[in-house]
């Protein structure tokens, strides 16, 4: 797909940099879903004063903010937590800036930028999100890694994976909820329906600069490979072992896909393990 000048130019969200993300994906609904896994997670592998947590795609930062209480109110009194949120859209982050200041025990940095930027030796630039390996504790990454792997193919995706794995401490949680390969047909669609791309060669494309995504370069993603299968094995592969998440559900609606259309991208799972949005949530952590 070739990029737009700016990420906030068209209307289409090219990023999933959805302005209005949590009208209708509420926060608390996944927040309540991972109260129990993660408060005994944090409880058991912290060490020290301070916990750093990166939400990477963090939109206007209110999952992040959710989350960071919750990992807050689970440790002991006194310990700081450092919570980075970036995102590569500017203007969500200038929100989250304005929404969630520093306060108490939590100290919040909001960063604009390509996560990638830090990782991909042809980007790069002094301002690139670059944490030290081995000083982070958590790591999440909501429903974003679909936008990571469209803009940068499956090299980037697994760039992302591997680095984000070298980021964590020893014993540091790495939390992704992947959409899955059905989503990155519907993110086309999508695009189509706003009339924000057009099909390739299309002459009477509205906007010339902007194509649809070309999923048949993305081998992670394909006829016969499951990406969230796929995102797994890499993760693992760096050393980590995966925890159980064990639901405590109390909505009772588990039959969207995210996708704003309602009919669902189940595959047989129990839906006690996926969220509302019948997206998987996966917990590693490292050894
Ligand atoms: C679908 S939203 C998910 C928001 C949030 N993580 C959640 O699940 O509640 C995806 C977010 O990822 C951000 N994003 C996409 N590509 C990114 C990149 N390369 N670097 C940083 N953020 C990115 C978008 O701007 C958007 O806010």
């Amino acid at each position: 797909m070739m990029m737009p000048s700016s990420v906030t130019q068209y209307n289409g969200h090219i990023y999933g940099n959805f302005p209005s993300y949590y009208d209708f994906n509420p926060s608390g609904k996944r927040t309540e879903l991972l109260r129990g896994v993660l408060v005994r997670e944090v409880l058991a592998t912290h060490e020290k004063s301070a916990f750093g947590y990166l939400d990477v795609g963090c939109n206007d930062g209110t999952l992040t903010y959710d989350i960071s209480r919750l990992i807050s109110s689970a440790l002991p009194e006194g310990t700081e937590v450092v919570t980075t949120g970036v995102d590569i859209d500017p203007v969500l982050i200038e929100r989250a800036i304005k929404q969630y200041p520093t306060r108490e025990q939590i100290t919040y940095e909001w960063k604009s930028g390509d996560i990638l930027d830090g990782i991909l030796s042809e980007n790069g630039g002094e301002s690139a999100y670059r944490p030290s390996p081995g000083t982070l504790s958590l790591i999440s990454c909501f429903s974003t890694t679909m936008w990571l792997h469209l803009h940068h193919g499956d090299s980037g995706l697994t760039a992302f994976l591997r680095e984000g794995c070298k980021w964590l401490k020893r014993g540091g949680l790495f939390l992704v909820e992947p959409q899955e390969n059905v989503s990155y047909k519907k993110a086309n669609r999508r695009l189509r329906q706003m009339k924000v791309v057009g099909e390739k060669d299309d002459k009477s494309d509205p906007n010339p600069t902007v194509h649809q995504f070309d999923l048949e370069n993305l081998s992670l993603r394909s006829e016969n490979s499951d990406v969230t299968h796929r995102i797994k094995e890499i993760i693992l592969g760096e050393g980590f072992v995966e925890i159980k998440i064990d639901f405590e559900r109390k909505d009772g609606d588990g039959d969207g896909d995210g996708d704003g259309d309602g009919d669902g991208d189940g595959d047989g799972d129990r839906k006690d393990t996926r969220t509302h949005w019948n997206r998987r949530l996966m917990l590693f952590r490292k050894n």
